[in-house]
């Protein structure tokens, strides 16, 4: 049975007990797919007992953004959490996290100011906060994120780094439908129409992985034909951009000849979308026939 946790305190003291064998943690946002649940079992992997966390952060979402609408469903979150394997959730309130009075803030500047940090202000912050309010209950653990959020996973390598947080910090490949779409709890929104729109995202990343497995490392050329395919079916783009995959700054004289990123974010209706590969590293991403 998974145990469930509200308070900090519950929590931090089941994580103390677990940490000498070893604790793996899956922070969540809660609406839970298989991309959560490979998470899960990547944390199994490095540790003994694996604890998620479900809570739906106030501060990572702008004022027009879709923080009322987040699809919430616990129940069924805990009974995938028990099959997935999880032994600890902790689930707290919103006043739990940001007690009367709160006043603190986490800020990463570089790595979270390109890309959605330009689209989405105080975004990383929030994250930035929250999560290193959860680093800081579960104490020393192994930390398990997926890779289709790359900036988050930037911003969170550097916090860890920059804190001196005893956490380990492990990206995780981005988890894919037959038809290509990564997973996203954001896909609960998109109506079929626009599920079919949204896998020209796939479809520009796989372009864009044979381009460069043939050999083009002009970044503005593979970012152009990505956005191309992009525009023809979406309805807003936020960027399509050919960054340095570590620094996320743009690539230096436009010739890739270091790792880079190729990262999109998009609107599909009323829905953003993000996602990205870095080239040349990342397995080819696998289309469906509709895309
Ligand atoms: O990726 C998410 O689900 C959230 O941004 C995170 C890391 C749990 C912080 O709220």
């Amino acid at each position: 049975m998974v145990q469930v946790f509200r308070t900090v305190s519950g929590f931090r003291a089941a994580c103390e007990n677990a940490r000498t064998a070893g604790l793996g943690f899956v922070p969540t946002m809660g609406a839970l797919h298989d991309g959560h649940l490979a998470l899960v079992t990547e944390a199994r992997r490095h540790a003994p007992t694996v604890a998620a966390s479900i809570f739906v952060n106030p501060t990572q979402f702008g004022v027009n953004e879709d923080l009322a609408r987040y699809p919430r469903d616990l129940e069924g979150d805990l009974e995938k959490l028990q099959k997935a394997g999880a032994d600890l959730l902790f689930a707290p309130a919103v006043e739990e996290m940001y007690p009367e009075g709160e006043q603190t803030r986490v800020s990463v500047s570089r790595v979270a100011a390109p890309l959605c940090g330009s689209f989405r202000p105080g975004h990383f912050e929030g994250v930035a906060t929250v999560v290193t309010k959860l680093f800081a209950i579960t104490g020393a653990c192994t930390a398990v994120f997926g890779r289709k959020d790359y900036q988050q996973l930037a911003v969170i390598k550097r916090l860890t780094i920059d804190l001196r947080l005893p956490i380990n910090v492990v990206g995780f490949p981005t988890v894919r439908d037959l038809d290509g779409l990564a997973k996203s709890s954001r896909n609960f929104y998109l109506s079929p129409s626009e599920r079919a729109q949204a896998l020209a995202i796939p479809a520009a990343l796989a372009e864009a992985q044979d381009t460069f497995s043939n050999g083009d490392r002009d970044a503005a050329a593979i970012a152009n034909r990505a956005r191309k395919r992009i525009e023809a079916l979406t309805d807003r783009i936020d960027y399509v951009e050919v960054v340095d995959a570590d620094s996320l700054e743009p690539v230096v004289g436009n010739k890739i000849d270091h790792r880079a990123l190729l990262a999109i974010a998009c609107h599909v209706g009323k829905t953003r979308l993000i996602d990205n590969v870095v080239l040349g590293e990342d397995a080819r991403v696998v289309l469906g026939e509709k895309a």
